[in-house]
């Protein structure tokens, strides 16, 4: 299977490219940025949403599931981009959220029986939302509460009813018959609830991944992740065939199972929210070693930017990380140029607090940077190393380690990882075929053994050093 060991470049469209001067990126600017994405030597990217959208959660909240949002381009633009990826050899990934539609969509005034309403004096339970408040809103046709696990905007489709089910696969084969090459499944742990609506107990003690304060204050046992999901899942498989399905299941590695029985990948949200120390991140992966379909991610659109979470220091090393696992690898557009979290604009978009997860990419140093030659409407992201333009000509930037660890990634074998013990405690230490990866994280120089080194995250031509420094790691070549 091509994505066996591929790395998926995620774009995120609003914020890649500008062709048409509006501020917002779109699809004919992305295709244009395409031979940037081979050049990193990625076999895919990853599309966040273009489809219409009120912006209540900036194209995850979709108002017609087959079109385009005009803003971002027309059926022809997705079909250049498609054949120019193609002409590059990059497979084509969409965003499909099968979870809510937009309070706009037209469903919601017509077809209240896709959702889930119920017309109660009180809300039916006590969920809260992912972003905080009850999961339940008053609805505005007066046919009482519906149910959202997001955003208020963004109403909960009701998976247990046939019709809706069957809505959603002609969706999946719609885009499918266009060309493209799989899906990324949103929020799938939130497709199907308790059909009882029983209450959710109260938690004792942190919930395994963050979640929003208010939301950690139950124990989600029946407003997602419901026994039957399976019956969800096989649907969508139906219809896709046999393309490529991820998963983003927002679960720790041991309840993926389930999933990964119909979908190819599942993201591990485990490592990506892994404290950056190596007992907490060999935890993670050795949670994930018998759960084959594991989807490695360390960054999106959602979390803070890598700096921010795992310290500047550390940045290459994550990248040294996420290029050397088994598997699947998805990077998230601005990473390989160590963008950090970004300026906000004048006005917040996002309500929960993302909007600098999605500055613009600084392509250039100059005003728009390269993004647009409009006003963009987040300011561009910036990065230590500066722009790709500057970055590409500096054999030491954060740009070209990661051309260096892609190329890593094709030759390592697709599967297995092995643990090799390091006398240092904040030592990570992995054997992958002929390859070891060793990584430094803690602050002090660590005694490192023999062996050819074919990338090291350190800057300056590799050399065979007796000792690795902090926050350094290397790939070595035993064989
Ligand atoms: C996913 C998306 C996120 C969105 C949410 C609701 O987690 O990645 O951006 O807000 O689903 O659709």
């Amino acid at each position: 299977m091509w994505w066996e060991r591929a790395v998926v470049y995620q774009i995120y469209p609003r914020s890649f490219q500008d062709a048409d001067g509006d501020g917002l990126g779109d699809l004919r600017g992305a295709a244009r940025r395409l031979d940037y994405v081979a050049s990193l030597g990625a076999q895919a990217v990853w599309l966040s949403p273009f489809y219409p959208s009120s912006d209540y959660d900036f194209g995850y909240d979709v108002d017609d599931f087959c079109a385009i949002d005009p803003r971002f381009g027309t059926f022809d633009d997705l079909d250049a981009l498609l054949a120019e990826a193609r002409r590059l050899g990059l497979r084509v990934l969409m965003d499909l959220v099968p979870c809510h539609t937009s309070i706009d969509h037209r469903w919601f005034r017509e077809r209240p029986d896709f959702y889930v309403i119920r017309d109660t004096p009180e809300p039916p339970n006590n969920w809260r939302a992912a972003f905080g408040g009850s999961t339940w809103s008053r609805d505005p046709y007066g046919r009482g509460w519906y149910l959202h696990s997001f955003y208020p905007e963004q109403p909960d489709l009701d998976w247990r009813n046939p019709e809706v089910v069957a809505a959603m696969q002609d969706v999946v084969r719609f885009w499918l018959d266009r060309g493209v090459d799989g899906l990324r499944l949103d929020a799938l742990d939130r497709l199907m609830k308790d059909p009882e609506l029983r209450d959710d107990p109260p938690r004792h003690g942190p919930p395994p991944l963050p979640l929003h304060p208010e939301h950690a204050t139950l124990d989600h046992v029946h407003s997602r992740n419901a026994p039957d999901i399976g019956t969800g899942l096989a649907a969508l498989r139906a219809a896709a065939g046999d393309r490529l399905l991820v998963g983003e299941v927002y679960l720790p590695n041991a309840e993926l199972g389930p999933y990964l029985r119909h979908l190819d990948l599942a993201f591990s949200f485990e490592l990506y929210h892994a404290r950056f120390h190596a007992e907490a991140i060999r935890a993670a992966l050795a949670s994930a070693a018998d759960t084959p379909g594991v989807a490695w991610v360390l960054s999106n659109h959602d979390f803070r930017r890598l700096p921010n979470r795992v310290g500047p220091a550390n940045v290459r090393l994550a990248a040294l990380l996420l290029l050397t696992l088994p598997g699947c690898a998805f990077v998230y557009q601005g990473d390989e140029l160590g963008v950090s979290d970004g300026p906000e604009g004048p006005l917040p978009r996002d309500r929960h607090g993302r909007d600098g997860f999605r500055n613009p990419m600084p392509w250039e140093n100059r005003s728009g940077a390269g993004f647009t030659t409009g006003k963009p409407w987040l300011p561009p992201a910036t990065a230590p190393g500066g722009s790709a333009a500057v970055q590409g000509g500096d054999p030491g930037s954060m740009l070209n380690l990661y051309r260096r660890l892609i190329a890593l990634h094709g030759e390592l074998p697709t599967s297995g990882l092995e643990f090799v013990d390091h006398s240092e405690p904040n030592v990570l230490a992995y054997r992958r075929g002929e390859h070891v990866v060793v990584l430094n994280l803690g602050d002090a120089p660590v005694p490192l053994r023999a062996g050819e080194i074919v990338v090291s995250t350190a800057h300056g031509p590799p050399t065979e050093p007796k000792t690795l420094s902090p926050h350094t790691g290397v790939d070595i070549r035993t064989g």
